[in-house]
């Protein structure tokens, strides 16, 4: 598959049972992003979509303390699509609906559900751990579906390694980008001033970047104002 990226489960590593899928970068990250997003999150209602959702644990552990909001999980990937059902399954989750078959890097990706329904514009559009080990397109398609469907107090919130003025955070992130790059040349660590250049070409202008554990960072953006 074109630009496709890694694949959880292929170590051999399961969770419990079924196609629950176990990603160890999970359980060191999932408390340090639910700290950031549930600062907007908290106490709201509407949809969130999660793009590249991977093995479903980030949504159903986010969707566990946002009663209000419903949660749509996408994917790519079979395994995973069928991992974060069965993650949501297993959760008991009344606010997180059945994934979404999305590919990112089309540009005209839509939310629509294969049962005709899908959300309403979008309280938010999340995405960890995805941009970088893709190709850019993947970045573009995914910034402009946020940008159609956010609704005018929505964020965009990018998760992950990033370079910041042209120049690596720390060695292991430059470490990881070369790794990326050897694996395809068409993935690497993005720079945090290429996103923004490329999130304000679709209307979405950078309000925050939150340094996170690991030389990850969080970038949220908004609609620009008028
Ligand atoms: C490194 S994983 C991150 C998964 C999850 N967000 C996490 O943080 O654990 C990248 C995910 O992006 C998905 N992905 C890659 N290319 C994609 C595309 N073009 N459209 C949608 N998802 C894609 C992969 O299937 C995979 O689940």
């Amino acid at each position: 598959m074109t630009g496709f990226t890694v694949e959880f489960g292929k170590n051999g590593r399961r969770a419990e049972s079924g196609d629950r899928l176990d990603a160890a970068a999970f359980h060191r990250n999932h408390q340090a992003i639910w700290a950031v997003l549930e600062k907007f999150l908290r106490g709201k209602t509407g949809d969130v979509v999660e793009a590249g959702s991977g093995t479903g644990q980030h949504v159903v552990f986010f969707a566990r303390q946002t009663p209000g909001i419903t949660w749509w999980p996408s994917d790519l990937n079979d395994n995973h699509l069928r991992s974060i059902a069965a993650w949501t399954a297993h959760e008991q989750l009344v606010n997180v609906r059945r994934p979404l078959r999305i590919d990112l890097s089309s540009p005209e990706w839509f939310t629509e559900a294969s049962d005709g329904r899908g959300p309403g514009a979008l309280l938010a559009v999340f995405c960890a751990n995805v941009i970088h080990i893709a190709p850019w397109r993947v970045a573009e398609g995914l910034i402009a579906g946020a940008a159609r469907y956010l609704r005018p107090d929505g964020r965009l919130f990018l998760y992950g390694p990033f370079r910041r003025d042209g120049r690596h955070t720390a060695p292991s992130n430059a470490a990881f980008d070369a790794s990326l790059r050897d694996n395809d040349p068409e993935w690497g660590v993005r720079d945090v001033d290429e996103v923004v250049a490329l999130a304000q070409r679709h209307g979405l202008r950078l309000t925050k970047i939150v340094d996170m554990p690991a030389n990850n960072l969080i970038l949220t953006f908004e609609r620009h104002a008028g």
